[in-house]
């Protein structure tokens, strides 16, 4: 493939552009003011992956947003390779905290991003990287040297829980056959230390609300006289955690497997300055789980974190009251062999019963998914493994993330293959945040790496 990096070098302008324009479109799919421009974006990635040479597309339509699918047949003697990604993205709020507008990109320059990086929602998560592929098909079709067959799904539901896509793949399995998965929306460890995410964490999302008197009541009048939910609420969310930072729901450790000291040894050796990491974040300490170290915290360890909470009086000055209800939201990161739906189920009696008198308590469950872990031994990992040396010239470490793509489970029990999480994004990207951005460097090592996963995965299959 000597003609790659020419091809890059060439095109990058192009590249960068067109990833300009996809990112301008907000499609924001956790708010339906964004609906239009949801499906504009759909579109805008199938016209895409047909420029890029896809020779059959088409606009799955769902109950919610579409789903974008391509398929390219070179020869049924090939593997097949199925790539995932998504082109929806999440709320850009808090606006006030972006530098600059999220869906107006700019390219800045910083120490860590000396190429520049693309500032944008969307630019790491999923947009910057789903496009990579993109390109790397337009290079492998202009050459006429793709070695697989290749499928493509783009989803526009990621964010808000992939449901409609779940159903679609229960529906299409043969459709969507195929020999390995191949997924770009993770992160490596840091560019001159290349890694392969090998695990996933899976999620239960709950909401909770306390519901006390039937109206707001002044504080004076009724204070000490009633229970606060507010109050209420935070007593009972604080008693979720024991003085080891353990969560204290009955039953939440049951099936949480416990690594081996081998196992955890050979995690350790990952490359971490934890002195980085708090001044990375303006943080003193790091904080958790007693007894793990602070990448096993965010990686193998299941975690129970509050994403909001809300109630009573929040405007200027101040309103003695005491509010009728109180809420919040409440997010579980699993580890595999936890089943969500029961952890939902656990969850909610235990918060329940945990109630004092006075008080009344409705539990929700949103959205959840299954995690995930692969083996290394697998062809598909090694093919990633190989490419990433070719292009980074070091072999990439396996790692575990933190983050979650409910997914991911889902297709290894539909589809019976395995996923290979080959993301080049990095933890500094500020996904979910103000101020995401993805490297100009990044984005274009992926396209540079991709194609060489094609081929060393044709090879080994032989
Ligand atoms: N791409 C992320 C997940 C991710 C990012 C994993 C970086 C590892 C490293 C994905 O888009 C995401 O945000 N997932 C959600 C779950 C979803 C159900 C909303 C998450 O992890 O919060
Ligand atoms: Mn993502
Ligand atoms: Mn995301």
């Amino acid at each position: 493939m000597d003609s790659l990096k020419n091809y890059i070098e060439t095109n990058k302008e192009r590249f960068i552009s067109e990833l300009i324009e996809l990112l301008k479109i907000p499609s924001i799919s956790a708010d339906s003011a964004f609906a239009q421009d949801v499906v504009d974006a759909a579109q805008t990635v199938a016209k895409a992956l047909e420029n890029a040479g896809c020779a059959h597309v088409e606009i799955c339509e769902t109950s919610g947003y579409p789903i974008v699918y391509g398929e390219l047949n070179v020869d049924p003697a090939l593997p097949t390779v199925l790539v995932y990604g998504h082109y929806d993205v999440q709320p850009p709020d808090p606006l006030e905290l972006w530098e600059s507008p999220p869906f107006e990109p700019v390219i800045k320059k910083d120490s860590l991003h000396p190429d520049g990086a693309i500032y944008a929602r969307g630019a790491s998560d999923d947009k910057g990287q789903f496009y990579m592929h993109i390109k790397a098909l337009e290079y492998m079709t202009a050459q006429n040297i793709l070695p697989c067959n290749l499928k493509f799904m783009i989803e526009g539901e990621e964010e808000v829980g992939s449901n409609n896509l779940s159903t679609f793949v229960k529906a299409n399995r043969e459709k969507l056959a195929n020999d390995v998965i191949l997924i770009s929306d993770t992160g490596m460890i840091a560019n001159d230390v290349p890694s392969i995410t090998t695990g996933l964490r899976g999620l239960s999302y709950m909401e909770v609300e306390v519901i006390g008197p039937n109206r707001d009541l002044h504080s004076g009048l009724y204070g000490g006289a009633v229970a606060n939910p507010i109050n209420i609420l935070i007593k009972m969310i604080s008693s979720l955690h024991d003085e080891n930072n353990r969560i204290t729901i009955p039953g939440f450790y049951d099936k949480v497997e416990d690594l081996s000291e081998e196992e955890r040894a050979e995690m350790a050796k990952a490359p971490f300055n934890l002195e980085e990491y708090k001044s990375a974040l303006d943080i003193d300490a790091v904080y958790g789980e007693k007894g793990y170290s602070t990448n096993e915290r965010n990686s193998i360890r299941p975690t129970l974190d509050v994403n909001g909470i809300w109630g009573g009086y929040t405007g200027e000055g101040a309103k003695t009251v005491i509010a009728s209800k109180a809420y919040a939201k409440i997010s579980m990161r699993l580890v595999p062999h936890q089943d969500w739906e029961e952890i939902s189920d656990l969850f909610t009696s235990h918060f329940k019963s945990i109630a004092p008198e006075g008080v009344k308590v409705k539990v929700t469950k949103h959205h959840g998914g299954q995690g995930y872990v692969t083996p290394i031994d697998n062809i598909g990992y090694r093919a990633a493994s190989k490419a990433i040396e070719t292009t980074f010239g070091k072999t990439p470490v396996p790692q575990r993330t933190g983050g979650s793509i409910p997914i991911v489970a889902l297709f290894e029990e539909e589809l019976e293959s395995k996923t290979i999480l080959m993301g080049f994004g990095l933890d500094s990207n500020a996904i979910h945040s103000p101020n995401e951005h993805y490297g100009i460097w990044n984005y274009l090592k992926g396209i540079e790496t991709i194609p060489y996963f094609y081929k060393y995965f044709a090879e080994l299959s032989q």
